[in-house]
């Protein structure tokens, strides 16, 4: 790692003078020193473990449900201290009672032997993951695509709620690694490629989540976590928890600057990459965990490592001789809180490292400060815990109404040929597909289960495309045949079975119109990785049969991440990605398909064509020369699939009039542009305006666009609204060759839709 350059910028960022991150209560750090007074070294050392649930679970089954177990209880908590418990019994969800039966349990055997709250943690990631009954959102890749930011505040603010109607006061969430290898295994569970939206959508997460006084956490909100600082999202081979390389300059101004917005909103805690970036694995990157994130932002929130990451510093990625070395390593560089997550051992070690002068105590104390703020501004040293019977909204129809909303604004229409587009009712249309009666497929992972594997007696009482579809159009007018089947065991969620195309395509003769629904299976995490991000062949095999049929075919693409469909989305008059729309995704398609409701989701990555041609909206000038004269001729076109931001309405936009508020600007100023934007078509619609920006020339080679902003707008036919964006100029700075924040005088032409304006910016500025 470039160790002298990194330190150097992030020195040259870093002032003492920096306003806290959170403001910090008087109250709750008198009471932090007087909690720390009574704590004995094992006592803050135990603090800083945390536990996954099997720990204190007892082998048997009490009525048929998961029990704690008091001895290892006694053990984890009276001998060991232990201070965080995380994760779901059994790895699959439990009822608001059942939550709050175990962690009570625990709770009362953490007030009786510590006087210290546990603090329980659970991936409630796309709303209540793992409670049953309660609602299930879209996945964050649908929350991005929505453009709408008060629908994703909300359905933070629900799962906050029903999270907290399960006794759970922190959630490992949002997600905010910035998606740019189309191949990763998680690419879903974040918010795409942009930085900007990034932090925009994490900045409503961890509002939605916390409230809006990061202080007091009330006892209908819950800490979040972002995660997974930072580069987690682009390793080099596209595989899980693999390396990734990142420039420093891109370092901060795409990786770093999102978490820094998100963390200046006031969340609360963060959880590090697993992976291992320019070198050095996360866990042990002092600099960018304790310089970066705590010093430079003063920021006095709570870093968590992943699950078992710092037995990884050893066991896998070579940094330490044993486990000891490794907790040394990791808790100096600033980890306050060890997921270890089945081992104790870390306590003894830990304490071993303190006597022999390795680990200081006062990086102890700065640790346990933070966890115990963590838990005074949840609340929880006054409710450790909170009872399902307070939480009558906890599953309800007002909550699955969000959801749908949401599931609605994130599904992408992403072409309309000749109109097939609504489908009139007496339409007869075949379903088919892998993806076409399938919950496990709609939800993705991290739902019910990690791997989202299919269990009906989670999801029954919700519609697959299928069922919405005969719902909506009537039971007679859909058939369902798949053409194939998943393979719904464990870790073969890439392949299928029983296929049978003749079957389906027999099916199709009689009826008017094709839905296709393909694309993945559900997935997470390293079982996810893929050697090909093609369509699966038996997939495609069925689509080309079924458009030799000559029947108009609506392709559903319904996955977690972009498969490349190049041969067969031709064949396919309209494409609709519904990306993992989760529990309501199926009735909100059939709203579409049918014309009640509109499209109104862009792409929030840029969707692929070929393998070998991965680009993102926001490349380099060079990325796009056709051809250079002379001998060297050569193509270096980006041929995509569908561009970033591409997303389709039954009605048409029409922008006009793009201003911009000052021809030139001082870095000091604030510029403004605005543009009006109009419905042109006969129903109502919304638009996402997304507000671009273009460097000219720099002094590094600039980004070709850069998103400044967005907004969503309703308007009804032939209405017009005028958008307005107003930035800080210094928002248009890019990090350069040395770290440092760059505004340089010149040319910039923002663009809104399809209009453009220039303006100059007078003088530059580092800093
Ligand atoms: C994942 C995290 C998750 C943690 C706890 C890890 O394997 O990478 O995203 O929060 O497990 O479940």
């Amino acid at each position: 790692m470039t160790g002298g350059l990194l330190l150097a910028a992030s020195c040259a960022n870093k002032t003492a003078t920096t306003a806290p991150a959170i403001p910090a209560d008087k109250d709750i750090e008198s009471k932090i020193k007087d909690v720390m007074k009574g704590m004995t070294l094992e006592d803050k050392i135990g603090q800083m473990c945390e536990v996954t649930i099997d720990v204190v679970l007892s082998d048997s089954l009490k009525d048929g449900l998961p029990q704690l177990s008091p001895e290892k209880l006694k053990t984890a908590i009276e001998q060991y201290r232990v201070g965080s418990v995380l994760n779901t019994p059994r790895g699959e969800a439990q009822t608001p009672e059942t939550w709050y039966e175990i962690i009570n349990g625990i709770q009362e055997a953490s007030m009786e032997y510590l006087k210290i709250p546990d603090i329980y943690g659970v991936d409630q990631n796309h709303g209540t993951t793992y409670t049953t009954g309660g609602t299930l959102f879209p996945q964050e890749i649908n929350m991005a695509a929505s453009f709408n930011r008060e629908l994703v505040r909300e359905g933070a603010r629900i799962c906050a709620y029903e999270t907290r109607a399960s006794n759970i006061p922190w959630v490992y969430n949002p997600v905010m690694d910035l998606g740019r290898n189309p191949a990763w295994s998680r690419i879903w569970e974040s918010f795409g490629e942009d930085p900007f939206i990034n932090g925009a959508m994490a900045i409503e997460m961890v509002k939605g989540y916390q409230g809006d006084d990061p202080n007091h956490v009330g006892p209908q909100s819950v800490a979040a976590c972002l995660k997974h600082y930072m580069t987690y999202g682009n390793p080099t081979s596209g595989k899980d928890r693999t390396p990734a390389s990142i420039s420093l300059p891109e370092l901060r101004e795409k990786y770093f600057q999102p978490f820094k917005v998100a963390i200046e909103a006031g969340a609360l805690s963060v959880m590090v990459n697993s992976g291992v970036t320019n070198g050095l694995p996360f866990h042990a990157n002092k600099e960018l965990l304790t310089g970066w994130l705590k010093d430079e932002l003063n920021w006095d929130g709570m870093i968590v490592t992943d699950w078992a990451d710092i037995h990884n510093l050893w066991k896998r990625d070579k940094i330490a001789v044993d486990y000891k070395e490794a907790i040394m390593l990791s808790i100096n560089a600033g980890i306050d809180m060890s997921m270890t997550p089945y081992d104790m051992e870390f306590c003894t070690l830990l304490k071993e490292l303190v006597d022999e002068g390795k680990v200081s105590q006062a990086r102890i104390d700065d640790a346990v400060e933070r966890i115990l703020r963590l838990k005074f501004r949840l609340g929880l040293f006054e409710t450790p815990s909170t009872n399902p019977k307070d939480y009558p909204l906890f599953g309800s129809q007002e909550h699955a109404m969000k959801a749908l909303d949401l599931a609605v604004e994130s599904e992408v229409l992403l072409k309309n040929e000749d109109n097939v587009l609504p489908i009139s009712a007496g339409k007869r249309i075949l379903v088919t597909g892998p993806n076409a009666n399938s919950m496990r497929s709609l939800n993705g992972g991290w739902s019910y289960t990690w791997q989202g594997t299919d269990d009906p007696k989670f999801h029954a009482q919700y519609n697959t495309i299928y069922e919405a579809l005969r719902n909506e159009f009537g039971e007679g007018k859909v058939v369902l045949e798949q053409g194939m089947d998943y393979v719904e065991d464990y870790g073969k969620w890439e392949q299928v079975k029983n296929v049978r195309i003749q079957s389906a395509v027999a099916a199709a003769r009689g009826v008017d119109v094709i839905v296709a629904c393909v694309g993945e299976n559900s997935y997470c995490e390293t079982p996810g990785n893929t050697n090909d991000i093609a369509l699966q062949p038996e997939q495609a095999e069925l689509v080309k049969a079924l458009a030799a049929t000559g029947k108009p075919i609506v392709l559903v693409l319904n996955g977690g991440r972009p498969r490349i469909v190049r041969e067969i989305e031709p064949l396919a008059k309209a494409v609709v990605d519904v990306l993992l729309p989760g529990n309501y995704g199926g009735d909100a398609l059939a709203q579409l398909l049918a014309g009640k409701k509109n499209f109104s989701a862009k792409l929030p990555y840029t969707y692929p064509r070929w393998h070998n041609a991965i680009a993102f909206y926001d490349h380099k000038p060079c990325e796009t020369v056709a051809t250079m004269s002379g001998a060297y001729n050569y193509s270096a076109d980006i041929d995509v699939q569908w561009p970033f931001g591409f997303g389709m309405s039954y009605t048409t936009f029409e922008y006009s009039g793009i201003e911009v508020d000052k021809a030139e600007f001082s870095p000091e100023d604030d510029i403004t542009v605005s543009v009006n934007v109009k419905n042109t078509g006969n129903v109502e619609g919304k638009e996402a305006v997304i507000f671009y920006s273009s460097d000219l020339i720099a002094s590094m080679t600039p980004d070709v666009l850069r998103v400044r902003g967005f907004d969503k707008v309703s308007l009804k036919p032939g209405e017009s609204k005028k958008v307005s964006f107003t930035i800080p100029a210094k928002d248009l700075a890019f990090v350069n060759y040395e770290g440092k924040w760059t505004l340089e005088a010149g040319e910039f032409t923002f663009t809104l839709g399809d209009q453009k304006v220039n303006a100059k910016c007078t003088s530059t500025v580092v800093y």
